[in-house]
């Protein structure tokens, strides 16, 4: 209760204090108001300010010549120089603005004789006044009329004027002073009098009736527009219009005036001299960033930039200095303070934040993704690691270091893939029952044929880095070479050097029309497989067994050379019984009888096939036909029959049927009879095969030697298209030693 009652007492109290306050900084800034007068002086005359050196009053003007009346006129003031009104002052530009009255010459109708005639004079003589040349020109307005201004240039005497001339009112303009009704001309500088003479000696009855009267007026040239009225009527008699006076401290240049420090007039610091441009003397100026009134002390004050939101210099916040101002961004933003609106906001705490986590996050991301790939990487090279150890690619790789000189490498999936193009189909040159090959290109331009096995089982991957370094130490010329293996893949891939020719199977059966292929050709083509598999047999270590010789087995090189390929189901000499049953393959028409009852694999199976390949060699036929009957489909039964019919002759191919090796093809007849006998005991080795078939060549190469030149039987490049030589005329005589 007690509170509320001085509650309100209080709120009356502090209201009344505002107030109080608000009167005080009102009367404050009224007393702050820039005086541009004496202390003591009027400042102002009716509407017009006086500056000093402008004074009203005897002691309150620099000297006479600024020292103005201020005279009431009809209730209101007016400052007045002897009869000279001014309109205004201008310290900056040292300019004053006068009333000056139309001169006028007007005629009566009746006569020529002039009904009014007044001139208007302005003598500022001795004044510290200039007419502005710049600013007024010697106006004339009439229809038949011509005026001079006369001014008085220090003691010369200068005539200025114009005529204006019309022929009626319809050739007037309204606002232009250019000769028709209006004409203007300019004045020298230094003038400080002039009067206005009219020339009336000419006849103007024509013109009285329409414009009775010619005017002419120096006149500020901005402040005149001329209206076609001026013309018709008296309307411009005796007015009143502006006039520029250039005002100065007379006298003495600013370098003059500077010496004399007691009459120098621009007493304010921060102030500057400048010489006058019209007539001798000079004006002061406040400096750069000051304003107010240069001819008073402490006149010049410091120009507040920042005081008026609306011109403030700074597109940040301004700061006054004396003299000028510095600007800075708000708090907050930054950039070029002093240019508009290029203060821009700082990114903010929560923006830095924004920016912060999107930018860890981006970080995140990418390290998680960089972890991923290395895992990845390390999980295919662990892959690979497996393959590679699964295949005993360690032993593999011990062994080869341990064979000096081994022209064998593993190659990586990278190397084999880029060779085969990605293991493109069109590079495939071979189906076979043990996988597929391609042929290749590696990096150092060395062409070679790939094979890819097909998937084999966990016993045989333990043994195959073993077997592949077997295989590798075989260097026989007729024997396909293993260059490298791949063993970080699923199934191990295998390396061979690239055999051009295709293989004896595409010889003899390929594509008709059939290669001519010479005896000599063909025995020769029969001696080297069974020397490459001899070797394969005896001198290898430990013994190899092919387990799947055919024809297509054996390749031939671009001189037909045989080299015996295809190690997919070669097996060194098995050592026990558990092994055999896993070896159950080889081809139709070519296996061992005995090995189909038994599925023991033993060198004597190789001689077994040999003999058909034998065969094939013999009769140009297929091992297995798909005609005749059972017991023809077979060609070593239907061999096996005819030889007991002594119908060899028949069997043999129509190529070497002619040849006069009769004897010769009876001893290779003989050994393929051998090589196919169903007990293996009976079969000659390998080695022995070898030696015979040597022993052939090495008969028939003397019986050439002996008896005829050589003669070329032998055909040419590739097997479809080859050209066949072939020389009937031959001469042999066969000496054929029996065995
Ligand atoms: C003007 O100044 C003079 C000398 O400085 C002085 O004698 C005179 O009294 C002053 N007149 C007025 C009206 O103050
Ligand atoms: C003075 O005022 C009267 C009435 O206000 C007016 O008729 C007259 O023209 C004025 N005189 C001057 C010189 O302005
Ligand atoms: C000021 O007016 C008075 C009276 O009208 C006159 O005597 C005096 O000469 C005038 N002074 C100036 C500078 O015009
Ligand atoms: C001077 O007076 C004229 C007319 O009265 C006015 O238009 C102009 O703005 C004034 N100039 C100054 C600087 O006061
Ligand atoms: C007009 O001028 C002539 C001489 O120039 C003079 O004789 C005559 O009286 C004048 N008329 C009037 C009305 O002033
Ligand atoms: C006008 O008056 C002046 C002097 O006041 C005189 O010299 C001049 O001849 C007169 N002109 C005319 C046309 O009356
Ligand atoms: C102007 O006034 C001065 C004195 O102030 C005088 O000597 C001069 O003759 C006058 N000039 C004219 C053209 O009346
Ligand atoms: C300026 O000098 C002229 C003569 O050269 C003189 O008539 C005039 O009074 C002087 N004015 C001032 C303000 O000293
Ligand atoms: C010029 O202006 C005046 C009024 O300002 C008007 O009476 C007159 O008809 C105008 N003349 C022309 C030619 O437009
Ligand atoms: C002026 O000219 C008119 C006609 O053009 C003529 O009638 C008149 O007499 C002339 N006056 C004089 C003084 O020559
Ligand atoms: C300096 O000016 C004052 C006042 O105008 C004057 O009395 C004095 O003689 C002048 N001194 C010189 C050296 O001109
Ligand atoms: C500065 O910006 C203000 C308001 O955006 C605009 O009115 C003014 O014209 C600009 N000044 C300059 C020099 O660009």
């Amino acid at each position: 209760m007690e509170c509320k009652e001085n509650c309100v007492t209080d709120g009356i109290v502090i209201l009344w204090g505002l107030l109080l306050i608000q009167l005080l900084a009102l009367q404050l800034a009224s007393a702050s108001a820039p005086s541009n007068a004496l202390p003591g002086c009027q400042q102002r005359c009716g509407d017009v300010e006086i500056p000093y050196p402008f004074g009203i009053g005897p002691n309150c003007s620099m000297n006479v010549g600024f020292a103005l009346n201020c005279t009431s006129s009809n209730g209101t003031h007016k400052p007045f120089l002897n009869d000279v009104e001014f309109l205004n002052i201008s310290l900056s530009s040292g300019q004053a603005r006068i009333f000056n009255r139309v001169s006028a010459l007007c005629h009566d109708g009746a006569s020529s004789n002039a009904t009014y005639n007044h001139s208007w004079p302005i003598n500022l003589t001795a004044l510290p006044y200039r007419f502005s040349s710049t600013l007024n020109k010697f106006t004339t307005v009439g229809c038949q009329t011509v005026a001079f201004a006369t001014m008085i240039h220090k003691t010369h005497q200068y005539w200025s004027g114009c005529t204006a001339v019309c022929e009626d009112v319809g050739s007037l303009t309204n606002g232009s002073c250019s000769g028709t009704g209006c004409c203007e001309t300019a004045i020298p500088k230094g003038i400080s009098s002039y009067d206005v003479q009219f020339l009336d000696n000419f006849n103007s009855s024509d013109t009285y009736w329409f414009s009775p009267c010619g005017y002419a007026m120096l006149v500020e040239e901005a402040a005149f527009e001329f209206s076609t009225s001026y013309v018709t009527t008296g309307a411009l008699r005796d007015r009143k219009l502006p006039l520029v006076l250039d005002w100065a401290v007379r006298n003495k240049t600013c370098r003059q005036a500077r010496r004399n420090r007691t009459s120098y007039a621009c007493v304010s610091d921060n102030s500057e001299c400048v010489d006058s441009g019209n007539g001798p003397g000079y004006l002061c100026n406040c400096s750069q960033g000051y304003q107010g009134n240069p001819y008073l002390p402490h006149g010049c004050r410091d120009i507040d930039e920042c005081a008026n939101k609306d011109t403030n210099p700074c597109s940040g916040h301004c700061k006054n200095t004396q003299g000028g101002f510095t600007c800075h961004c708000p708090k907050g933003t930054n950039g070029n303070p002093y240019i508009n609106g290029t203060c821009n906001p700082i990114l903010t705490l929560r923006v830095n934040v924004a920016i912060g986590v999107s930018a860890s996050l981006v970080t995140l991301m990418i390290i998680t993704l960089c972890i991923y790939i290395i895992r990845e990487r390390k999980r295919l090279t662990d892959v690979k690691e497996k393959y590679f150890q699964q295949y005993g690619g360690r032993l593999l790789l011990a062994e080869i270091e341990k064979i000096r000189g081994l022209a064998f490498r593993i190659f990586t999936k990278e190397e084999l893939e880029e060779a085969t193009n990605k293991f493109d189909m069109s590079n495939v040159i071979g189906h076979g029952g043990n996988g597929t090959v391609y042929k290749g290109v590696l990096k150092d331009y060395r062409v070679v044929a790939i094979k890819k096995a097909k998937i084999i089982d966990e016993k045989q991957k333990e043994e195959f880095g073993k077997e592949v370094i077997i295989l590798a130490q075989i260097n026989h010329k007729n024997i396909v070479k293993l260059l490298g293996c791949c063993l970080e893949v699923e199934v191990p891939m295998l390396v061979y050097e690239f055999v051009s020719k295709g293989n004896l199977f595409q010889l003899l059966h390929g594509k008709s029309p059939r290669v001519h292929v010479i005896f000599e050709t063909r025995l020769r083509i029969a001696a080297e497989s069974a020397e490459a598999l001899a070797y394969l047999h005896s001198s290898a270590s430990p013994p190899i067994i092919h387990g799947d010789v055919k024809s297509s087995n054996i390749l031939l090189d671009d001189r037909h050379m045989a080299k015996v390929a295809d190690f997919g189901a070669s097996r060194s000499a098995p050592m026990n019984e558990v092994q055999y049953v896993t070896l159950v393959q080889g081809t139709l028409g070519y296996l061992d009888p005995e090995y189909m009852q038994t599925y023991e694999l033993t060198d004597k199976s190789d001689v077994y096939s040999f003999g058909v390949v034998l065969l094939e060699l013999l009769t140009g036929k297929n091992a297995v036909s798909l005609e005749g009957s059972e017991e023809a489909r077979s060609l070593s039964s239907k061999f096996l029959v005819a030889m007991k019919v002594n119908g060899l002759y028949e069997l043999l191919d129509d190529q070497i049927k002619d040849d006069e090796e009769i004897e010769l093809i009876k001893a290779v007849a003989a050994l393929a009879r051998t090589c196919l006998s169903i007990k293996r005991e009976e079969r000659p080795s390998m080695k022995d095969v070898a030696e015979e078939l040597g022993r052939l060549r090495k008969l028939k190469q003397n019986c050439l030697e002996h008896h005829k030149p050589i003669a070329s039987f032998d055909y040419d490049h590739d097997l479809g298209d080859a050209t066949i030589y072939h020389s009937l005329e031959q001469e042999v005589v066969m000496s054929i030693e029996s065995r």
